[in-house]
């Protein structure tokens, strides 16, 4: 089976969350069930550098300017002209094929993937990401000689116009059948009616059930409507957006299309996150040597320049946002550093959290440390150096941040909502007594309910064995690719099958 996967972000090209950690490992995930997945993405500046550095000739060989090849040029994408360029995922040249889309209009200019460095929007998303669409819709339907697929999976509202693009081509295009996967209902690229007929949908897409979202565009809307079939990326999640309150609006149609929904738990990348064969760490370690990550927790003290102590660490990798309820951390470290815990914490987000955070750091220095800004190195430090990590998120239609922590023995500490609930298993007595706990989940994203979790987490720490027991479940409790790699393939085939 031939899978077009058509996402904003994947690693190792570009992130600024976990898509693309998902959208990254997908192709490894589904080729064990013989599904051969291409990934396209926009040629952001760091994608077209890196797909560069692909196509530099050996050593020692002479060629001229080397360039990635160019598999289709399109003079009018939408009012630009774009090429289509091809690659590898993993940088081999066997690995899993990569396109970009290269139209530097749009995708060439300087801050991030989605706005500009004071983190405003681009004013022109909406045609950037309509474009991008309409190239993978032509894509999908065979623009490229020789490069054919059997269905399209479209990730979040930046690929959600995709599926509509095929549903609404012209009679006699050639058809696929669409996937179209929630990663966060939050982002729904809802915009003003002027950018339909710069689309250049037919006017009958102009609908309730077609593209039309209260007066405007719905990209993500457009895609649910579109798509053969609906996944999101938990089955708590999927259960969740039925409701207004995670369905964001959506939830009516998340209803009606009910048989349609499916959720998915993601995976985690051993390749990347395996605490055996990190380099990133002062130590590699395993669960039969989980005495070895002492030294990083005694890295990670350093490096943060937290006062050495006995007691637990908790760490934050996260977005400081309304979401992961960072507004709500802040009240929550007098009472942490007062039960005899430390927090080392990164991330970037809402300045108002950041001033918060560097606050309850200047009252509690080397107890409390904050670090903002994006480090991939220093995240995986941190899950083996820290002890537990909190992800204290209002809803999280995932989450990957725990799963990490669950493979490297940092204990997650959780709101039980969306993906955390599904992955997370309480350390309640009963589980504590059955030997099957891998954390503490709570229940209200509230100072009250966060400090509470916290304090059971102090005291189960206290109880080393206990701990040790909980350590060990949690690493051995499986969130690799393998089970959800099959679920997709099971999904993509009986897809494509009933739409002939
Ligand atoms: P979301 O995509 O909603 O932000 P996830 O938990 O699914 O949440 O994914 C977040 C990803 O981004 C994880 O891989 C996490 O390690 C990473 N991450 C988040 N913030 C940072 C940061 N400041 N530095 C490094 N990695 C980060
Ligand atoms: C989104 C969600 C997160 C999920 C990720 C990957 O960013 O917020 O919960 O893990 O997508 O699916």
């Amino acid at each position: 089976l031939r899978v077009l996967s058509v996402a904003s972000e994947a690693v190792p090209f570009i992130k600024t969350g976990g898509l693309a950690d998902v959208a990254g490992a997908l192709p490894a995930a589904l080729a064990p069930h013989g599904v051969a997945m291409t990934t396209l993405i926009p040629g952001y500046p760091a994608v077209l550098t890196k797909l560069a550095a692909q196509a530099k000739p050996a050593k020692g060989k002479r060629a001229l300017a080397p360039a990635p090849k160019v598999l289709h040029e399109w003079d009018d994408l939408l009012g630009r002209p774009a090429r289509l360029l091809a690659g590898t995922l993993d940088g081999k040249p066997d690995g899993p094929s990569l396109l970009v889309l290269d139209c530097p209009a749009l995708f060439v200019r300087e801050g991030g993937p989605y706005g500009d460095a004071a983190g405003h929007d681009w004013p022109d998303n909406p045609l950037r990401f309509a474009a991008f669409a309409r190239a993978a819709a032509d894509v999908a339907g065979g623009v490229v000689e020789g490069l054919a697929f059997d269905l399209l999976h479209s990730h979040d509202w930046q690929a959600g116009l995709a599926p509509a693009y095929l549903r609404f081509a012209p009679v006699g295009a050639q058809r696929i059948p669409a996937i179209m996967t929630i990663h966060n209902m939050a982002f729904q690229g809802h915009y003003g009616a002027e950018i339909f007929p710069l689309l250049g949908l037919p006017a009958h897409a102009w609908s309730m059930h077609g593209v039309e979202y209260h007066g405007g565009v719905g990209y993500l809307k457009a895609g649910l409507e579109a798509a053969q079939a609906i996944t999101t990326v938990s089955p708590t999640y999927a259960r969740e957006i039925r409701d207004p309150h995670f369905g964001m609006g959506l939830e009516g149609l998340i209803i009606s299309r009910g048989d349609r929904v499916r959720g998915i738990v993601n995976g985690i990348d051993d390749a990347e996150w395996n605490p055996q064969a990190d380099s990133a760490l002062a130590e590699p370690f395993s669960v039969r040597t989980l005495s070895r990550r002492r030294a990083n927790k005694r890295a990670l003290e350093a490096e943060f320049g937290l006062e050495s102590g006995d007691g637990p660490i908790f760490i934050v990798v996260s977005r400081l946002t309304w979401q992961k309820g960072m507004d709500v951390l802040p009240e929550c470290l007098d009472a942490l550093v007062a039960m005899g815990g430390r927090l080392a914490l990164l991330g970037s987000g809402d300045a108002a959290i950041v001033a918060e955070l560097n606050a309850a750091a200047a009252r509690h220095a080397g107890k409390v440390a904050i670090r903002i800004g994006y480090d991939e190195a220093l995240a995986h430090r941190m899950q083996a150096g820290g002890d537990a990590i909190l992800v204290p998120s209002r809803f999280e239609p995932c989450g990957l941040t725990q799963l990490y922590g669950l493979a490297y023995g940092c204990i997650p500490v959780v709101a039980r909502t969306g993906g955390l609930a599904d992955t997370v298993v309480d350390a309640n007595l009963a589980a504590v007594k059955a030997g099957v706990a891998t954390g503490v989940q709570f229940d209200v994203v509230s100072a009250e309910a966060m400090i509470e979790a916290m304090s059971r987490t102090v005291s189960l720490y206290n109880q080393g064995d206990t701990w040790r027991r909980i350590q060990k479940n949690a690493m051995l409790s499986d969130f690799t690719w393998q089970q959800s790699g099959g679920t997709y393939a099971e999904l993509y085939s009986e897809i494509t099958q009933e739409f002939v």
